[in-house]
């Protein structure tokens, strides 16, 4: 059977539902990737490259702007999720205190997700929160794909180096890691290629009984 790239073509994107608690998450009736990563990291500028919507996904410079679990269904297919970012020292303590609960209960607990996308910085060593997270989605054995965006901001000549750190201390092949850009669209293909092979996105989903 071909698998097909439906992400290829993106007929319909839309903003369904902001969630906090699991009562109020959509129905869990199709494939669902998360995609997760510090605060400014740019989370939703990367959703809305992949999506090419410019704004579908609210964007900021303002770190700490999204603060649910935001579920957008693409092509009538399959959901994408915006998880608020984590690691931002000057987002308030009340906010940071609610994150881990919401995301660590959406994570553990939604049966329909398929996998999480990771993104980190390409312009420094992912930091002790990215590896906390790397490395909890391994023991949780959710799958995961690591992402470096903000490409478009090295220079060429150190690409390199910061691939091979970011590889080592994630304990991730070279190969697998995505060098991503929104600004210039670096890195779209390949993302969509590893979400559809490694969250087996062609898949469909069981209904739940
Ligand atoms: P929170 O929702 O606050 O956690 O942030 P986020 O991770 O969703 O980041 P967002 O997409 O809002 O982007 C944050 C800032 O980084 C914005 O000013 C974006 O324009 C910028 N940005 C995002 N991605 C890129 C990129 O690939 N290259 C460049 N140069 N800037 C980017
Ligand atoms: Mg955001």
């Amino acid at each position: 059977m071909v698998a097909m790239n439906w992400l290829a073509v993106i007929k319909s994107a839309e903003f369904v539902k902001a969630a906090v608690k699991r009562d109020q998450y959509p129905p869990a009736d199709l494939p669902e990737v998360a995609f997760a990563g510090r605060s400014n990291v740019g989370k939703s500028s990367l959703i809305n490259c992949l999506l090419q919507r410019k704004k579908l996904v609210r964007t900021s410079r303002t770190p700490g702007r999204t603060q649910t679990l935001n579920f957008f269904l693409i092509n009538q297919a399959c959901y994408f999720v915006d998880l608020p970012g984590y690691g931002f020292a000057k987002v308030p303590e009340a906010v940071r205190a609610q994150w881990r609960p919401m995301v660590e209960t959406y994570l553990t607990e939604r049966k329909s997700l398929r996998g999480v996308v990771q993104i980190m910085d390409a312009r420094r060593p992912p930091t002790v929160d990215d590896l906390q997270l790397w490395n909890w989605l391994r023991v949780q054995r959710i799958a995961a794909i690591a992402v470096l965006t903000k490409a478009d901001k090295m220079s060429r000549g150190k690409n390199h180096p910061a691939l091979l750190a970011a590889s080592a201390s994630l304990a991730v092949p070279v190969e697998e890691l995505v060098l991503f850009s929104a600004v210039t669209g670096q890195g779209r293909q390949q993302l969509i290629e590893a979400m559809l092979q490694r969250f087996q996105l062609s898949v469909p989903t069981t209904p739940l009984a």
